[in-house]
């Protein structure tokens, strides 16, 4: 198996960017691990399982940005993914502006990918609204840029949410013509990489809205737990979190219509593993006073240890520098002979 995820570059990290999005990474990180452990202990298989995790800040340029801030959001990013538990040595952990063949097969694949295909996009769609005339080049063919993304290295598994399916459809629309078009049958150039539904991920609310996501663009410092957050800060975010006067119901169903008691319990459960079931079995009839401390408990247990690594990473430019550039490395090596394929598939 050969997973390749990309990530956009931001900065502010926050605990739904934990939950929601680098855990999964993590996780299958260590499934890629466990499987090589299986395979060298039945005897081995040439097949290493490889997990490529990139930093997409070529697509960060297809809106307007600041490039001050891209860069120190990569270098952010990085920062926080380490501290999550990617481990730079396991994964190959780099920015796409470091290997330039990301950019180098989406112009080969330009070729190939038809204007209708990317007219059908519904996020081009969305993103465009009426104004698709202002619009930059990038922002409509950054689906051809997430192909060349996987496509570069022959990915075999691709996790992708809800939103980013139609993407990978593309993606393999856009390798079958190319090894169509231009490959003998029995020497096709690009793999088709399929889809992995990564497993329902946590969506986590404001701590001052449970109808708003947590989210970095809020005003609020209190409405999110930020990954550079103390022990102190946290306990204060929950203690003063929003809640109803309610005590906790002792099943699931008692939730309904409680929105900011079903964003704490679900956060509980995404960092214990526990069941809604579990948890409110636990709390059940009890009020905040007694949940709130032991969320926070929960949350300082599993939050601190990365916080404290984000900050002393964050400070280190210079492994941060290293570690991109070290993965990018094996990453251009790891892409050269697929690109050099197309090359030499389209003539050129
Ligand atoms: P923000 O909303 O803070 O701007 P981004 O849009 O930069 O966050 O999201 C980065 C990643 O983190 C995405 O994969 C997104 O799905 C995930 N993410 C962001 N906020 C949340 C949240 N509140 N709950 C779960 N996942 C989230
Ligand atoms: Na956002």
């Amino acid at each position: 198996m050969r997973v390749v995820s990309g990530i956009q570059p931001t900065g502010n990290l926050h605990l739904g960017n934990y939950l929601g999005a680098i855990r999964n990474w993590v996780r299958m990180q260590d499934e890629m691990e466990e499987g090589n452990r299986a395979q060298a202990a039945e005897g081995g298989s040439a097949d290493r399982n490889d997990c490529l995790f990139f930093l997409a800040d070529l697509h960060a340029i297809s809106q307007p940005h600041n490039p001050a801030e891209l860069a120190s959001a990569t270098l952010e990013m990085t920062a926080a993914l380490v501290a999550c538990g990617i481990d730079p040595n396991r994964s190959i952990l780099f920015n796409q502006a470091q290997v330039p063949a990301h950019a180098e097969l989406q112009w080969l694949l330009n070729g190939t990918a038809r204007m209708g295909w990317l007219n059908r996009m519904t996020q081009w769609k969305d993103k465009a609204g009426k104004n698709r005339e202002g619009q930059s080049v990038a922002l409509f063919t950054y689906p051809v840029l997430q192909a060349a993304d996987v496509l570069l290295y022959q990915a075999t598994h691709v996790p992708v949410g809800e939103d980013q399916k139609q993407h990978l459809e593309l993606a393999r629309d856009i390798a079958q013509k190319f090894n169509n078009d231009f490959c003998s049958e029995d020497a096709p150039v690009f793999t088709l990489p399929e889809p992995i539904v990564p497993p329902e991920a946590a969506r986590i609310m404001s701590l001052r809205d449970g109808s708003a996501k947590m989210s970095k663009s809020d005003p609020s410092d209190m409405s999110r737990i930020n990954l550079s957050d103390d022990a102190d800060e946290i306990m204060k975010k929950v203690k003063k979190a929003k809640t109803d006067p309610e005590p906790l119901p002792s099943e699931a169903a008692g939730l309904e219509g409680r929105p900011e008691a079903l964003n704490l319990v679900g956060i509980y459960c995404a960092l214990t593993g526990k069941t809604t079931d579990d948890v409110l079995g636990e709390f059940g009839g009890q009020g905040f006073g007694v949940f709130k401390p032991a969320l926070g408990e929960v949350l300082v247990e599993t939050v601190s240890p990365i916080t404290a690594r984000f900050r002393e990473l964050k400070a280190d430019r210079e492994a941060l520098d290293t570690i991109l550039a070290r993965g990018a490395a094996r990453a251009r090596e790891l892409g050269l002979p697929t690109l050099g394929k197309a090359y030499k598939a389209l003539g050129l």
